[in-house]
Protein backbone atom coordinates (compact mmCIF):
# COMPACT_ATOMS: atom_id res chain seq x y z
CA UNK A 1 0.00 0.00 0.00
CA UNK A 2 1.49 3.52 -0.66
CA UNK A 3 1.10 6.56 1.03
CA UNK A 4 -0.09 9.74 -1.00
CA UNK A 5 0.35 13.53 -0.47
CA UNK A 6 -1.64 15.28 -2.68
CA UNK A 7 -1.97 19.68 -3.49
CA UNK A 8 -4.99 20.81 -3.11
CA UNK A 9 -6.11 24.34 -4.23
CA UNK A 10 -8.29 27.12 -3.11
CA UNK A 11 -11.30 28.64 -5.76
CA UNK A 12 -12.60 32.02 -6.19
CA UNK A 13 -15.47 33.18 -7.37
CA UNK A 14 -15.81 35.09 -10.29
CA UNK A 15 -18.93 35.09 -10.44
CA UNK A 16 -21.64 34.28 -8.29
CA UNK A 17 -25.75 34.96 -9.21
CA UNK A 18 -28.42 33.71 -7.17
CA UNK A 19 -31.32 32.46 -9.46
CA UNK A 20 -34.27 30.86 -7.03
CA UNK A 21 -34.69 28.60 -4.17
CA UNK A 22 -34.35 24.77 -5.11
CA UNK A 23 -37.01 22.11 -3.44
CA UNK A 24 -33.94 20.75 -1.84
CA UNK A 25 -33.51 23.90 0.18
CA UNK A 26 -29.89 25.09 -1.71
CA UNK A 27 -30.18 27.79 -3.78
CA UNK A 28 -29.95 27.68 -7.53
CA UNK A 29 -26.69 29.50 -8.54
CA UNK A 30 -24.69 30.79 -12.27
CA UNK A 31 -21.16 30.94 -10.98
CA UNK A 32 -17.75 30.65 -12.28
CA UNK A 33 -15.23 29.27 -10.49
CA UNK A 34 -11.12 29.61 -10.80
CA UNK A 35 -8.93 27.55 -9.20
CA UNK A 36 -5.58 29.68 -7.63
CA UNK A 37 -2.10 28.16 -6.33
CA UNK A 38 -2.73 28.78 -2.52
CA UNK A 39 -3.25 25.11 -1.38
CA UNK A 40 -3.40 22.82 1.46
CA UNK A 41 -1.30 19.62 1.30
CA UNK A 42 -3.09 16.39 2.72
CA UNK A 43 -0.89 13.52 3.12
CA UNK A 44 -2.62 9.66 3.47
CA UNK A 45 -1.23 6.84 5.48
CA UNK A 46 -2.90 3.65 5.35
CA UNK A 47 -3.31 2.10 8.65
CA UNK A 48 -3.49 -1.34 9.82
CA UNK A 49 -6.39 -0.70 11.69
CA UNK A 50 -10.13 0.24 10.31
CA UNK A 51 -9.74 3.41 11.78
CA UNK A 52 -10.16 6.67 9.64
CA UNK A 53 -8.18 9.42 11.61
CA UNK A 54 -7.08 13.60 10.66
CA UNK A 55 -4.54 15.12 12.28
CA UNK A 56 -4.60 19.35 11.64
CA UNK A 57 -2.28 21.85 13.81
CA UNK A 58 -4.83 24.38 12.47
CA UNK A 59 -6.39 25.89 15.55
CA UNK A 60 -9.70 26.18 13.67
CA UNK A 61 -10.11 22.74 11.94
CA UNK A 62 -12.05 19.96 13.82
CA UNK A 63 -9.98 16.76 14.26
CA UNK A 64 -13.21 14.71 14.20
CA UNK A 65 -16.24 13.67 11.79
CA UNK A 66 -17.33 17.06 11.89
CA UNK A 67 -14.40 17.86 9.21
CA UNK A 68 -15.54 17.60 5.79
CA UNK A 69 -12.18 15.37 4.72
CA UNK A 70 -12.93 12.73 7.24
CA UNK A 71 -16.70 12.54 5.78
CA UNK A 72 -14.54 11.94 2.38
CA UNK A 73 -12.64 9.30 3.64
CA UNK A 74 -16.34 8.03 5.66
CA UNK A 75 -18.17 8.37 2.08
CA UNK A 76 -15.69 6.26 0.43
CA UNK A 77 -15.15 3.21 3.01
CA UNK A 78 -19.37 3.21 2.93
CA UNK A 79 -18.88 3.11 -0.99
CA UNK A 80 -16.31 0.30 -0.80
CA UNK A 81 -17.15 -1.69 2.03
CA UNK A 82 -14.83 -5.06 0.80
CA UNK A 83 -11.91 -2.71 -0.33
CA UNK A 84 -12.17 -0.65 3.29
CA UNK A 85 -11.97 -4.04 4.65
CA UNK A 86 -9.39 -5.39 2.88
CA UNK A 87 -6.98 -2.49 3.29
CA UNK A 88 -8.06 -0.85 6.48
CA UNK A 89 -8.38 2.69 7.80
CA UNK A 90 -6.56 5.90 6.59
CA UNK A 91 -5.07 8.85 8.72
CA UNK A 92 -5.57 12.09 6.64
CA UNK A 93 -2.83 14.94 7.85
CA UNK A 94 -3.66 18.60 6.91
CA UNK A 95 -1.17 21.24 6.13
CA UNK A 96 -3.55 23.92 6.65
CA UNK A 97 -2.53 27.18 4.42
CA UNK A 98 -5.94 27.77 2.93
CA UNK A 99 -7.31 30.36 5.69
CA UNK A 100 -10.60 28.70 7.03
CA UNK A 101 -14.44 29.69 6.71
CA UNK A 102 -12.99 32.27 4.36
CA UNK A 103 -15.34 31.95 1.01
CA UNK A 104 -11.66 29.83 -0.85
CA UNK A 105 -13.11 26.13 -0.55
CA UNK A 106 -10.77 25.40 2.06
CA UNK A 107 -12.45 22.30 3.45
CA UNK A 108 -14.15 21.18 0.43
CA UNK A 109 -10.68 20.87 -1.41
CA UNK A 110 -9.33 19.21 1.61
CA UNK A 111 -12.65 16.18 1.04
CA UNK A 112 -11.89 16.59 -2.54
CA UNK A 113 -8.05 15.89 -2.09
CA UNK A 114 -9.30 12.53 0.22
CA UNK A 115 -11.47 11.25 -2.58
CA UNK A 116 -8.73 11.46 -4.93
CA UNK A 117 -6.34 10.01 -3.23
CA UNK A 118 -8.32 7.04 -1.58
CA UNK A 119 -9.17 6.34 -5.29
CA UNK A 120 -5.74 5.87 -5.79
CA UNK A 121 -4.60 4.27 -2.93
CA UNK A 122 -7.35 1.63 -3.01
CA UNK A 123 -6.92 1.20 -6.54
CA UNK A 124 -10.49 1.68 -7.24
CA UNK A 125 -10.21 3.23 -10.51
CA UNK A 126 -12.92 5.45 -10.53
CA UNK A 127 -13.37 8.07 -13.28
CA UNK A 128 -13.68 12.05 -12.66
CA UNK A 129 -16.68 11.89 -12.95
CA UNK A 130 -17.72 8.84 -10.97
CA UNK A 131 -15.61 10.74 -8.42
CA UNK A 132 -17.66 14.10 -8.87
CA UNK A 133 -20.70 12.03 -8.09
CA UNK A 134 -19.57 11.23 -4.73
CA UNK A 135 -18.00 14.64 -4.39
CA UNK A 136 -21.74 16.34 -4.78
CA UNK A 137 -22.48 14.39 -1.90
CA UNK A 138 -20.44 15.99 0.37
CA UNK A 139 -20.60 19.53 -0.59
CA UNK A 140 -22.03 21.84 -3.19
CA UNK A 141 -17.93 23.22 -4.17
CA UNK A 142 -16.14 19.94 -4.15
CA UNK A 143 -16.91 18.34 -7.48
CA UNK A 144 -15.64 21.49 -8.49
CA UNK A 145 -12.66 21.23 -6.80
CA UNK A 146 -11.49 17.64 -8.09
CA UNK A 147 -10.75 19.26 -11.93
CA UNK A 148 -10.54 22.60 -10.60
CA UNK A 149 -9.22 25.21 -13.08
CA UNK A 150 -12.18 27.55 -14.98
CA UNK A 151 -15.24 26.59 -15.00
CA UNK A 152 -19.01 27.39 -15.10
CA UNK A 153 -21.20 25.91 -12.55
CA UNK A 154 -24.84 25.71 -12.18
CA UNK A 155 -28.09 23.95 -10.26
CA UNK A 156 -26.23 23.57 -6.52
CA UNK A 157 -22.84 24.34 -7.77
CA UNK A 158 -22.21 21.29 -9.00
CA UNK A 159 -23.22 20.72 -12.58
CA UNK A 160 -19.53 21.99 -14.08
CA UNK A 161 -19.08 22.91 -17.77
CA UNK A 162 -15.17 23.85 -18.35
CA UNK A 163 -14.05 26.94 -19.39
CA UNK A 164 -10.20 27.85 -20.63
CA UNK A 165 -7.90 28.31 -18.29
CA UNK A 166 -6.26 31.92 -17.10
CA UNK A 167 -3.35 30.84 -15.79
CA UNK A 168 -1.17 34.03 -16.63
CA UNK A 169 -3.54 35.91 -14.01
CA UNK A 170 -2.53 37.08 -10.59
CA UNK A 171 -4.59 37.60 -7.40
CA UNK A 172 -3.96 39.71 -4.02
CA UNK A 173 -6.34 37.98 -1.35
CA UNK A 174 -7.16 39.21 2.20
CA UNK A 175 -8.61 38.32 4.98
CA UNK A 176 -9.10 39.32 8.94
CA UNK A 177 -7.85 36.37 10.88
CA UNK A 178 -10.77 37.06 13.58
CA UNK A 179 -13.20 37.03 10.85
CA UNK A 180 -15.27 34.25 9.48
CA UNK A 181 -18.97 34.07 7.63
CA UNK A 182 -21.10 31.19 8.12
CA UNK A 183 -22.03 30.21 4.28
CA UNK A 184 -25.35 28.77 5.66
CA UNK A 185 -25.99 32.35 7.03
CA UNK A 186 -25.03 34.09 4.43
CA UNK A 187 -27.60 32.15 2.05
CA UNK A 188 -30.58 32.11 4.66
CA UNK A 189 -29.92 35.99 4.95
CA UNK A 190 -30.23 36.40 1.21
CA UNK A 191 -32.85 34.71 1.12
CA UNK A 192 -34.80 36.45 3.59
CA UNK A 193 -33.81 40.26 1.97
CA UNK A 194 -34.20 39.16 -1.60
CA UNK A 195 -36.48 36.17 -1.94
CA UNK A 196 -39.10 38.36 -3.72
CA UNK A 197 -36.31 38.62 -6.84
CA UNK A 198 -35.97 34.98 -7.41
CA UNK A 199 -37.18 33.86 -10.71
CA UNK A 200 -40.80 31.34 -9.70
CA UNK A 201 -41.17 30.41 -13.29
CA UNK A 202 -39.49 26.83 -14.20
CA UNK A 203 -38.46 28.94 -18.06
CA UNK A 204 -37.53 31.72 -15.93
CA UNK A 205 -34.96 29.99 -14.13
CA UNK A 206 -33.73 27.81 -17.04
CA UNK A 207 -33.25 30.91 -19.38
CA UNK A 208 -31.40 32.91 -16.02
CA UNK A 209 -29.56 29.66 -15.46
CA UNK A 210 -28.05 29.47 -18.95
CA UNK A 211 -27.42 33.00 -19.81
CA UNK A 212 -24.45 32.63 -17.94
CA UNK A 213 -22.41 30.33 -20.56
CA UNK A 214 -23.56 33.68 -23.07
CA UNK A 215 -22.90 36.28 -20.64
CA UNK A 216 -20.12 38.95 -21.03
CA UNK A 217 -17.96 37.01 -18.56
CA UNK A 218 -17.59 33.79 -20.09
CA UNK A 219 -17.14 35.97 -23.20
CA UNK A 220 -14.18 37.82 -21.58
CA UNK A 221 -12.86 34.68 -20.42
CA UNK A 222 -13.04 33.07 -23.57
CA UNK A 223 -11.00 35.85 -24.95
CA UNK A 224 -8.60 35.83 -22.08
CA UNK A 225 -9.62 39.70 -21.82
CA UNK A 226 -7.69 40.41 -18.09
CA UNK A 227 -9.22 43.87 -18.45
CA UNK A 228 -12.80 42.80 -19.00
CA UNK A 229 -13.32 40.14 -16.49
CA UNK A 230 -12.51 42.51 -13.87
CA UNK A 231 -15.04 44.40 -15.06
CA UNK A 232 -17.38 42.20 -15.17
CA UNK A 233 -16.77 40.26 -11.41
CA UNK A 234 -19.95 39.76 -9.55
CA UNK A 235 -21.13 38.28 -6.22
CA UNK A 236 -24.66 38.11 -4.95
CA UNK A 237 -23.49 37.47 -1.57
CA UNK A 238 -21.61 40.71 -1.53
CA UNK A 239 -24.97 42.26 -0.60
CA UNK A 240 -25.54 41.09 2.84
CA UNK A 241 -22.37 40.42 3.79
CA UNK A 242 -20.78 43.63 3.05
CA UNK A 243 -23.93 45.36 4.98
CA UNK A 244 -22.95 43.18 7.81
CA UNK A 245 -18.76 43.03 7.87
CA UNK A 246 -17.96 47.00 7.20
CA UNK A 247 -14.09 46.15 7.87
CA UNK A 248 -14.92 43.52 4.90
CA UNK A 249 -16.33 46.58 2.61
CA UNK A 250 -13.48 48.85 4.12
CA UNK A 251 -10.71 46.05 2.71
CA UNK A 252 -12.65 45.65 -0.84
CA UNK A 253 -12.58 49.30 -1.21
CA UNK A 254 -8.98 49.70 -0.28
CA UNK A 255 -7.53 46.82 -2.36
CA UNK A 256 -9.66 48.36 -5.60
CA UNK A 257 -8.41 51.84 -5.57
CA UNK A 258 -4.61 50.34 -5.95
CA UNK A 259 -5.34 50.36 -9.62
CA UNK A 260 -6.17 46.44 -9.89
CA UNK A 261 -7.69 44.90 -12.42
CA UNK A 262 -10.82 44.51 -10.04
CA UNK A 263 -12.16 43.52 -6.65
CA UNK A 264 -14.71 40.92 -5.44
CA UNK A 265 -15.30 39.08 -2.11
CA UNK A 266 -15.21 35.61 -2.76
CA UNK A 267 -18.13 33.28 -2.14
CA UNK A 268 -19.86 33.61 1.00
CA UNK A 269 -16.37 35.54 2.63
CA UNK A 270 -14.96 37.18 4.24
CA UNK A 271 -12.14 36.99 1.87
CA UNK A 272 -11.90 40.19 -0.51
CA UNK A 273 -9.79 39.37 -3.99
CA UNK A 274 -8.53 41.73 -6.29
CA UNK A 275 -7.36 40.18 -9.86
CA UNK A 276 -3.73 41.79 -11.35
CA UNK A 277 -2.05 41.52 -14.63
CA UNK A 278 1.68 40.70 -13.40
CA UNK A 279 3.23 39.51 -10.35
CA UNK A 280 4.83 42.97 -10.02
CA UNK A 281 1.18 44.62 -10.04
CA UNK A 282 -0.15 41.82 -7.14
CA UNK A 283 3.18 42.78 -5.24
CA UNK A 284 2.23 46.63 -5.17
CA UNK A 285 -0.87 45.74 -4.83
CA UNK A 286 -0.29 43.75 -1.56
CA UNK A 287 1.85 46.30 -0.32
CA UNK A 288 -0.40 49.35 -1.10
CA UNK A 289 -3.31 47.38 1.46
CA UNK A 290 -0.71 46.82 3.88
CA UNK A 291 0.20 50.50 4.58
CA UNK A 292 -3.12 51.96 4.29
CA UNK A 293 -4.57 49.08 6.64
CA UNK A 294 -1.60 48.42 9.47
CA UNK A 295 -3.70 45.97 11.28
CA UNK A 296 -2.17 43.13 12.69
CA UNK A 297 -5.14 40.97 12.42
CA UNK A 298 -5.60 41.36 8.13
CA UNK A 299 -3.64 38.77 6.45
CA UNK A 300 -2.60 39.21 2.78
CA UNK A 301 -1.78 36.72 -0.30
CA UNK A 302 -0.40 36.68 -3.39
CA UNK A 303 -1.18 33.77 -5.54
CA UNK A 304 -1.55 32.93 -9.27
CA UNK A 305 -4.55 31.56 -11.19
CA UNK A 306 -4.15 27.74 -12.08
CA UNK A 307 -5.43 25.16 -14.32
CA UNK A 308 -5.06 22.44 -11.58
CA UNK A 309 -7.31 20.90 -9.69
CA UNK A 310 -6.37 18.49 -6.92
CA UNK A 311 -2.69 17.49 -7.68
CA UNK A 312 -0.68 14.08 -6.28
CA UNK A 313 3.07 15.79 -5.41
CA UNK A 314 4.39 12.37 -3.70
CA UNK A 315 3.76 9.00 -2.80
CA UNK A 316 5.45 6.02 -2.02
CA UNK A 317 5.43 2.74 -0.47
CA UNK A 318 4.50 1.81 3.07
CA UNK A 319 7.30 0.36 5.23
CA UNK A 320 7.11 -3.55 5.04
CA UNK A 321 6.00 -4.02 1.25
O1 LIG B 1 -23.02 22.57 0.03
P1 LIG B 1 -22.35 23.34 1.12
O2 LIG B 1 -22.12 22.51 2.36
O3 LIG B 1 -21.16 24.08 0.69
O4 LIG B 1 -23.40 24.47 1.56
C1 LIG B 1 -23.36 25.13 2.77
C2 LIG B 1 -24.66 25.88 2.99
O5 LIG B 1 -24.79 26.94 2.03
C3 LIG B 1 -25.92 25.03 2.76
O6 LIG B 1 -26.31 24.38 3.94
C4 LIG B 1 -26.94 26.05 2.32
O7 LIG B 1 -27.48 26.70 3.45
C5 LIG B 1 -26.11 27.08 1.56
N1 LIG B 1 -26.13 26.85 0.10
C6 LIG B 1 -27.27 27.17 -0.63
N2 LIG B 1 -27.30 26.92 -1.98
C7 LIG B 1 -26.21 26.42 -2.61
C8 LIG B 1 -25.03 26.11 -1.90
C9 LIG B 1 -25.04 26.34 -0.54
O8 LIG B 1 -28.28 27.65 -0.08
N3 LIG B 1 -26.29 26.20 -3.92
Amino acid sequence: MRSYSLIAPAKINLYLEIISDRPDGYHELAMVLQSIDLADRIDLRPLSTDKISVRCTHPQVPQDETNLAFRAAQLMAAQFPQTFARYGGVEITIHKHIPVAAGLAGGSTDAAAVLVGLNLMWSLGLTQSELQELAARLGSDVPFCITGGCAIATGRGDQLSPLPSLDRLYVVLGKYSSLTVSTAWAYQTYRQQFSSSYATESQNLVSRATNVHSGPMVKAIVQADGQQIGQQLHNDLEKVVLPAYPLVLQLRETINSTGVLGTMMSGSGPTVFAMCESYTQAQQAKEAVKAALPDPDLELWLAKFSASGIQVASSSLEKGE
